[in-house]
């Protein structure tokens, strides 16, 4: 306290006493950018992708160079950002190998009893918005309920998706229900199911039995409406809203950042005079690509870096709205990722890229590459300028941080998985708070960090790893992702350990033989995982097979049926 007074005085009136004193709370503007990797930014050490907007936020802020993501997956990782808990105390980890929604009408999301930092900070008189990408459930029982949708967790205004850009929403670029319904229990089995019902009606047509004849007719007509509605599901699946209605369906990608970082500036400037929480949370630069024909083909890194371009350039143009409306002072920006890049994604023949830098593997994995993220905090005149941060940080941090800047109560009925950033990024302290951190692959504990409080190492042990082999491109590669049951991944008894400060790229596991602290790590990590166990509650699983598949009742329709539910209301 002493301290604090002392830095106080010597710094009168700056804006870091504000805070200490518990000044003006500031605005919030974070970006999240979906499946970026560590490797893609200048600032992270690239050469050849030109990330200006991005550099100049970390030369002017705080570069965290350790931020973890909860989960390796957008759903998950999203969970737990809006409400600082690990997925698994939402029941946003799966238990199956799906570990996302891919279909916006299904019933599962984010529970409405789950507390968002939107909706504290709504309720501490924020104007909040979430612009892009939300992925957290749409409806529950209605098509029009809303009851998982971003107006439902202290968001006021949204103008975005409600799941992620699949291939599928954009047309030529196949499907991912064909990969994942082979991969799900028995789905080989309903694949020569159905060819046998074609073949066998088509055989009984042939004999031409007049009752058999019928039912075999039946069979044709049914598979043939099933083929209808696969062709035709991108159209009922892809679509825009703006709030709670359907602005167009199927949404056209080209355009979509240009779209967004529109309404983005509309938003700053129709809230200037108040305090706002602004979440964009970009569409890009996930697959299937895209960029605005501004971008196309100018990049040195294909689609890929045309789209990391242009999540560079939208962030420059929010960050020159708040320069102009002279609020740059008052608002602390935060730019991250929501997870690794995805690596065993092809889209048209070329490897989609994404560069985890010196980690290992990427999406969908608990190696560093998969959860080890870009992270940037800037707010000027408050935290330091140009700063490296090292120590584990998490993207659940962000909870408390806002909770505490904007004078909200901590809730005290739930776990808090994530701590206070403010300290750490003000130097009042040098060790972050995150001694442990269990790293889960959907519900199942892949992986535990630990930092211990007296040493510099940071130990990381996994229980089991992905069958994911780069050099022969199997293993996930077939999958397209890495899934996390049993029959996807290698146990490991004992537990590979990795040293990070001395191995950050996890290529010499660590064993009783040649690690003596080998023993005590794995002792103390299983202690710190018997506490962990110890607060978990059983709650609904939100990505049960029953949470995650298509409902009819569900689907939202932007006219009729009868016009395929076609429509563009939101012209640019
Ligand atoms: C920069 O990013 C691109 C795209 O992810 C990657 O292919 C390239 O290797 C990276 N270059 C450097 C020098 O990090
Ligand atoms: C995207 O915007 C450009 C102009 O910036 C326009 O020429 C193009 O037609 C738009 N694309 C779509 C699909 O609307
Ligand atoms: C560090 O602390 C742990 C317990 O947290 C203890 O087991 C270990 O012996 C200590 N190591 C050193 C070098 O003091
Ligand atoms: C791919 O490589 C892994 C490990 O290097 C090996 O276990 C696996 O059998 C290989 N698969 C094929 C199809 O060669």
């Amino acid at each position: 306290m002493k301290f604090l007074w002392i830095l106080c005085a010597s710094h009168l009136f700056t804006a870091a006493c504000r805070v200490s004193r518990g000044g003006k709370p500031p605005n919030f503007v974070f970006f999240v950018i979906d499946d970026l990797g560590i490797g893609d930014l200048g600032c992270f050490g690239n050469t050849t992708m030109r990330t200006p907007a991005m550099d100049k936020l970390a030369a002017e802020g705080v570069k965290l160079t350790q931020h973890i993501a909860a989960a390796p997956l957008c759903t998950p990782s999203r969970a737990a950002f809006l409400t600082g808990r690990y997925p698994i105390r939402s029941g946003m980890a799966g238990r199956t190998i799906l570990g996302v929604f891919i279909i916006a009408a299904s019933s599962g999301g984010l529970p409405t009893e789950e507390v968002t930092f939107a909706k504290l900070a709504k309720q501490h008189g924020y104007s909040t918005a979430l612009i892009g990408k939300w992925h957290l459930g749409l409806n529950c029982e209605r098509n029009d309920d809303l009851c998982h949708h971003p107006h439902s967790h202290g968001f006021d205004h949204f103008y975005g998706i409600p799941i992620t850009h699949l291939r599928d929403c954009l047309p030529g670029h196949g499907t991912i229900f064909i990969n994942i319904f082979v991969h799900l229990p028995y789905g080989h089995l309903w694949i020569w199911v159905a060819t046998a019902l074609v073949l066998h009606a088509l055989g009984v047509i042939a004999v031409s039995r007049k009752a058999v004849l019928a039912a075999a007719f039946l069979a044709v007509v049914l598979l043939a409406c099933l083929l209808l509605f696969v062709l035709t599901f991108p159209d009922l699946n892809c679509f825009l809203m703006r709030n709670g209605e359907v602005v167009e369906q199927p949404y056209t990608s080209e355009n979509l950042t240009q779209k967004m970082t529109r309404e983005a500036v509309q938003f700053l400037e129709r809230n200037a005079g108040r305090p706002f929480l602004l979440f964009f949370s970009f569409i890009q630069v996930h697959t299937a690509l895209f960029a605005s024909p501004a971008f196309k083909g100018r990049s040195k890194h294909g689609l890929y870096g045309d789209a990391v371009e242009e999540v560079d350039w939208s962030v420059g143009k929010i960050i020159e709205t708040l320069d102009r409306l002279k609020l740059s002072d008052d608002t602390l920006v935060y730019v991250t990722s929501d997870n690794g890049p995805h690596l065993e994604e092809v889209s048209d023949g070329e490897m989609y890229g994404g560069f985890s830098g010196i980690y290992r593997a990427g999406k969908s994995t608990n190696w560093e590459g998969g959860i080890r993220v870009p992270a940037i905090a800037r707010w000027p005149g408050v935290i330091p300028a140009n700063k490296q941060i090292d120590e584990p940080t998490s993207n659940m941090d962000l909870f408390p941080t806002v909770v505490k800047l904007v004078g909200a109560a901590t809730p005290e009925d739930r776990e808090i998985d994530g701590r206070d950033l403010m300290p750490l990024l003000l130097g009042q302290v040098e060790r972050s708070e995150h001694e442990f951190m269990f790293h889960y692959c959907n519900a199942h504990l892949n992986a535990v960090r630990w930092h211990p409080a007296n040493s510099t190492s940071i130990w990381k042990m996994f229980f089991f790893t992905p069958n994911f082999y780069p050099e022969n491109s199997t293993g996930c590669f077939h999958t397209h992702i890495c899934f996390c049951t049993k029959e996807y991944v290698t146990y490991h008894d004992p537990p590979l350990l990795f040293d990070l400060s001395k191995d950050p790229s996890e290529s010499n596991p660590l064993n009783p033989e040649n690690e003596p602290l080998y023993k005590d790590v794995l002792r103390s990590i299983r202690e710190a995982v018997a506490r962990h166990s110890l607060t978990l509650t059983n709650v609904p699983n939100q990505l049960s097979l029953v949470n995650v598949v298509w409902n009819p009742w569900l689907q939202p329709c932007c006219s009729s049926p009868f016009q395929l539910c076609r429509c563009e209301k939101d012209q640019m």
